[in-house]
């Protein structure tokens, strides 16, 4: 394995399960992935961060698809972390359906999921519209797309720096871009969004650190 490799399959993996669990972002998961219900799909499930999350009681399948091997390790052992807690009493099986894929080719038909789930994962796809337009596609008429993501700050200065460090920086980390937008290009993929936040994080560099979360409906 070449240097190259090592870094993106190793390295990136370990940086992304940690940066990606600080407290501050766990807490704005909070606020986005348990609103989640019905057939779920999560694009870029990944280290597995969300799967805790879910209201079990309102999820009646999971699915989730993501390229890096070792990131759906970490999710595949999460969903085994899920399944085993909880009562049957109160609960439900948690059944994950976890694959190796591309959001740019989704193996699934047609709006077959009544929520679709994607957090901190649209600044690293290859084709952002492309995406959106598969998540689109999957999501039933009237179904919901549930997004937390970081983009193109609205501040002139940082977008400038935005604009200077992503050649290295999405060479360093998985391919993160930093000037994505992202609520208005969820809407120009023809979802009808209502944005619930937008904000600097705290505890990160601005540069990478320009959240934004909220819904956004597929129209029936
Ligand atoms: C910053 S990590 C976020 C992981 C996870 N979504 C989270 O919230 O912690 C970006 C994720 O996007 C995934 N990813 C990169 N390119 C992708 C693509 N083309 N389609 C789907 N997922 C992709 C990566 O493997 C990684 O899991």
């Amino acid at each position: 394995m070449g240097l190259r490799e090592w870094w993106d399959e190793t390295v990136v993996p370990r940086i992304i399960r940690f940066g990606c669990a600080t407290e501050a972002i766990m807490e704005l998961r909070r606020e986005v992935v348990p609103l989640a219900a019905g057939r779920v799909f999560e694009l870029g499930c990944g280290g597995g961060l969300n799967q805790a999350m879910y209201d079990r009681t309102q999820v009646t399948s999971f699915a989730g698809l993501d390229p890096s091997p070792k990131l759906l390790e970490y999710a595949c052992a999460e969903a085994e972390g899920v399944a085993a807690s909880g009562t049957q009493a109160d609960t439900a099986d948690w059944k994950a359906d976890i694959r190796a894929g591309f959001g740019e080719a989704i193996p699934f038909p047609d709006a077959s999921f009544d929520t679709v789930v994607c957090t901190y994962t649209l600044c690293s796809v290859n084709d952002q519209a492309g995406v959106l337009a598969e998540l689109h596609r999957i999501l039933k008429p009237g179904g919901t797309f549930l997004y937390l993501e970081h983009g193109r700050a609205p501040d002139a200065n940082v977008a400038k720096w935005q604009r200077r460090i992503e050649p290295v920086w999405k060479r360093l980390f998985g391919n993160c871009h930093l000037t994505r937008p992202v609520s208005t290009a969820i809407a120009e993929a023809g979802f009808a969004v209502t944005l619930k936040g937008a904000r600097y994080q705290e505890d990160a560099p601005r540069l990478a650190g320009w959240m934004e979360w909220g819904t956004a409906v597929k129209p029936v």
